[in-house]
């Protein structure tokens, strides 16, 4: 039994897909189970990464774990990693391409900082160092879906970004084998394109032309703190994207060396994310949240979900929730003590920027099932709005 932490984000998500496909059973540490979306095989521990106690948990009886650390500070990760390597005897890190071995652990950032906690504990580590994720392009699709002026620093920068799923078939390969133990993986994509060219490549995907408006130092990391990234991450990614113009990001053979196989390319990348950069019409929303439900892929209904959703169920509360976390917390908190044991959907119905759903819930024992109609509001493509009616009495 493989343990992955982090399963629930880019290049989690494709590990557990890649051990489920290799025959092995996974367990996930996830702090939101009713979102995780995972496949049902998937074991699902309900924990904070940043708890030791959680962690140990998690961990016990697994034969490896994936582990990433999900903060720009290390703080915290010590009793982590040791809860982690106490129990488990492999340990394969999601670290990056920046850590320097010709550099003390100490500025290597918080990569260097959690892979020196592994080298020190008593378990086999393999660690992954990738560059940048082709995911990180995902930040451009707002200004993407509702324009087509792309604003950044250093368009120039030549970039050999990763398909993340590249990264987890490495990831599947160390978990699987031991043979990877203690061993240092740098892992890029397999050509380097300008963030000029990746904004070409984006726009040739889904038909739209785009135009790349450059930003000082100081206006991108105005617009990038204004957008709440980490103070940490902004100073240094500024910089290095800067330096990327001189002096581009090297290409390196590993996953092929590896595999057997090229790398995954930004193109290929594109064409799996064309959604998120375009605006779905009310059908293809609709499509998405009912069958994501429909299959528990909880995070493809979420997806066309806009940030600052509006739920309004007068059944269940008084005014409004604002936001998934609000909605998410209220659904957790109605149903604790309530096991669901399936969900039947009648729909959606679509008009132009409304679609409607019926969902009955069956729940395990002798708990009677509810129904409700959900009216959905959709908004440039995404759903703003969920009014909700009740055909029974609702659990609480
Ligand atoms: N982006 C890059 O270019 C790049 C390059 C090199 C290395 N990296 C490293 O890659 C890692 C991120 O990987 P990713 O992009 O696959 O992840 P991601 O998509 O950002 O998702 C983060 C994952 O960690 C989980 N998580 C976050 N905080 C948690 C907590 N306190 N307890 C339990 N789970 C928690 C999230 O679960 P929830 O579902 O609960 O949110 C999610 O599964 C980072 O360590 C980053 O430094 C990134």
């Amino acid at each position: 039994m493989i343990l992955v932490t982090g399963a629930t984000g880019k290049v989690g998500r494709h590990v557990v897909a890649g051990l489920l496909a290799a025959g092995a059973d996974v367990r996930a540490l996830v702090r939101q189970p009713l979102l995780a979306g995972l496949p049902n095989e998937v074991e699902l521990v309900v924990g904070d990464l940043t708890d030791p106690e959680a962690v140990r948990k998690a961990a016990a009886g697994a034969e490896a774990a994936f582990l990433l650390w999900p903060s720009y500070s290390a703080d915290g990760a010590a009793p982590v990693v040791a809860a982690l390597t106490e129990q488990v005897p492999r340990v394969v890190y999601l670290s990056a391409m920046n850590v320097d071995d010709s550099q003390p652990a100490e500025h290597n950032g918080v990569w260097g900082a959690v892979e020196q906690l592994l080298v020190e504990s008593d378990a086999d580590w393999t660690f992954l160092r990738p560059g940048g994720f082709a995911a990180n392009t995902l930040e451009w699709a707002d200004e993407i879906r509702h324009g087509g002026v792309v604003a950044m620093p250093a368009p120039q920068a030549g970039r050999s970004l990763i398909h993340e799923r590249d990264i987890a078939d490495v990831a599947v390969l160390a978990l699987l084998d031991e043979t990877h133990s203690g061993k240092k993986y740098v892992l890029t994509g397999p050509r380097v394109l300008t963030q000029e060219e990746q904004v070409a490549a984006i726009g040739a995907e889904i038909g739209k032309q785009l135009r790349v408006e450059e930003q000082t130092a100081d206006q991108a990391r105005q617009a990038m703190l204004a957008t709440g990234a980490d103070e940490a991450f902004v100073g240094p990614a500024i910089q290095y994207w800067e330096s990327l113009v001189d002096d581009p990001e090297p290409v390196v053979p590993t996953y092929t060396e590896l595999t057997g196989r090229p790398g995954r390319s930004f193109e290929q990348w594109v064409h799996e994310h064309r959604d998120s950069f375009r605006v779905l019409s009310t059908a293809e929303v609709a499509t998405e949240f009912v069958e994501g439900f429909r299959t528990g892929d909880f995070a493809r209904a979420t997806r066309v979900q806009a940030a600052d959703v509006v739920r309004v169920a007068p059944s269940e509360y008084d005014g409004e929730l604002v936001g998934e976390a609000a909605i998410m917390e209220n659904a957790a908190r109605s149903l604790e003590g309530h096991e669901i044991t399936g969900v039947d959907i009648l729909g959606p119905l679509v008009s132009t920027d409304h679609f409607a759903a019926r969902f009955t819930f069956h729940f395990a024992g002798d708990e009677p099932e509810t129904t409700k109609l959900s009216l959905y509001t959709v908004t440039d493509g995404q759903i703003t709005r969920e009014e909700v009616f009740y055909l029974t009495e609702p659990v609480n």
